[in-house]
């Protein structure tokens, strides 16, 4: 059996239809959606990668657990076999359910920031984590390694911290002017790449010196996990649990999306490693914001579904199958020599748009035109990561230059076959002949705020 490659680690007892409407209808579609993915209705795209988050297949133990949901207002016994989960996998001292990871995060950063002006340090921010920095008048800084934005270059841990450029930040800035660090496991912004354990510790000891709290954003921290086991030297023969607890054990706390390693459609969480002080505080904020502390703007059966997925997702071949399936959509992509973020990530894959058209300047927006020509193609829905995203500069109102042009291809979990990569790959690799032809877009509609989201554009003629 040495050399098989083993199947999915599940068998399949529910199915939803899918069904590709015709290449007339896909334009039709497109055109009444502004140019803009977000706009289409879902039963107008074939096969969904715009996002891993809440799009999880859950497993019939976790749909069994729905049955036993418990709705009591207050105490459910679905959120003590919570709590027990989380003690039992993270060993931290506290935990408290939201309704999803940016819950977690309007809760708890405005506890940790002491005084308008501070920064927040992190390897990169997820959008909504930046908002609510900013939104508690706060400053986001990202300090990720360089190596992350040269996507044809090998590194094993392209999520890695600056180490030295953080260090060099907060004596410039003052440590008094840090109010904590976010450590995003796995880096979504930059390619859903790995942080090693070795640069967590390092961070965890260079926050300490100068009395500053280590926060993780935690929303793929078993796929992060993962990767330490077969990437980092010393952890090959250590379980995902062990590894888990070990990168817990340098923050002082968390902040969850459980909609993606908890694979449930809705939920989120925060940790506390041991502060009570700052337990109590988050539960009382969290009562106007999110709902009483044992439910947190969840119900019972969401709550027992979200314990019984955590421990799923830490199993070793789930997250082998997980993790290859990924890595099989690039690997397919990098033979027919499109450029991609390499190696590929943990929950997607994404392909540089910048060097698959080279003749649309990013303020033509290349991954978004990439994007509507995947859809036209082959009724495949993927998501720009680039200048679309990341908007003007709040001060000039000049469009940002995004460091990396991205078109991610997000794959859900236990919901696509190695078919469904197949085709992806092969329409990816038909637009690629026609790439050169491909048009920049401009705006008909630009709101103000996250703009991409519903923003309507056209192509340049
Ligand atoms: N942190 C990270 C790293 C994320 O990727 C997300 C969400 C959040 C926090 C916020 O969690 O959606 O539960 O409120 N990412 C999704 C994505 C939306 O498509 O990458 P949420």
């Amino acid at each position: 059996m040495g050399k098989v490659s083993k199947p999915e680690p599940f068998k399949i007892k529910m199915v939803e239809p899918i069904k590709l409407i015709s290449r007339q209808e896909r334009e039709e579609a497109l055109k009444r959606a502004g140019y803009n993915v977000f706009a289409l209705r879902a039963d107008e795209v074939y096969i969904d990668l715009l996002t891993d988050s809440g799009t999880g297949a859950m497993s019939d133990n976790q749909w069994a657990g729905i049955m036993l949901g418990d709705e009591s207002y207050a105490g459910s016994k679905n959120y003590y076999n919570l709590i027990d989960t989380c003690k039992e996998i993270f060993n931290y001292e506290y935990f408290i359910p939201t309704h999803q990871g940016r819950g977690a995060e309007k809760v708890l950063f405005p506890l940790l920031i002491s005084k308008p002006g501070q920064y927040v340090l992190s390897n990169m921010h997820f959008d909504t984590t930046k908002a609510h920095v900013e939104l508690a008048n706060a400053r986001a800084v990202d300090l990720v390694i360089q190596e992350a934005f040269d996507t044809s270059s090998f590194h094993p841990f392209k999520g890695n911290i600056d180490i030295e450029k953080m260090e060099k930040f907060i004596r410039e800035k003052g440590s008094e002017n840090i109010a904590f660090i976010v450590i995003t496991v796995t880096c979504n912004s930059a390619g859903g790449q790995p942080v090693s354990m070795q640069n967590i510790r390092e961070t965890s000891q260079l926050a300490k010196k100068y009395g500053i709290h280590v926060f993780l954003d935690a929303a793929r921290y078993a796929e992060n996990a993962y990767f330490i086991k077969y990437r980092e030297k010393g952890y090959a023969d250590k379980s995902i649990k062990d590894i888990v607890q070990e990168m817990f054990s340098y923050a002082d706390g968390f902040t969850m999306s459980a909609k993606k390693d908890a694979i449930v459609n809705m939920g989120g969480l925060i940790g506390i490693k041991d502060d009570e002080e700052l337990y109590n505080q988050a539960r009382a904020n969290l009562v106007p914001l999110e709902g009483f502390p044992t439910y947190g703007g969840l119900s019972g059966r969401d709550i027992e579904a979200m314990a019984r997925g955590l421990k799923e997702g830490i199993e070793l071949d789930y997250l082998e199958y997980r993790i290859g399936q990924v890595e099989y959509l690039g690997n397919k992509l990098r033979a027919a020599d499109i450029p991609i973020q390499y190696p590929v990530g943990g929950h997607a894959v994404f392909v540089d748009a910048r060097k698959m058209l080279p003749h649309i300047p990013y303020y033509q927006f290349p991954a978004q035109a990439l994007a509507n020509a995947l859809y036209l193609e082959s009724g495949v829905r993927a998501v720009e990561i680039g200048s679309l995203m990341l908007g003007r500069d709040p001060d000039t109102g000049e469009q940002l230059e995004s460091p990396l042009e991205l078109l991610r291809l997000t794959i859900p979990r236990r919901v696509y076959t190695n078919n469904h990569m197949d085709y992806v790959a092969e329409s990816l690799i038909e637009v690629n002949k026609i790439a050169h032809t491909l048009k920049g877009l401009e705006f008909v509609y630009e709101p103000k705020i996250l703009r991409h989201f519903t923003a309507r554009l056209k192509p340049i003629e």
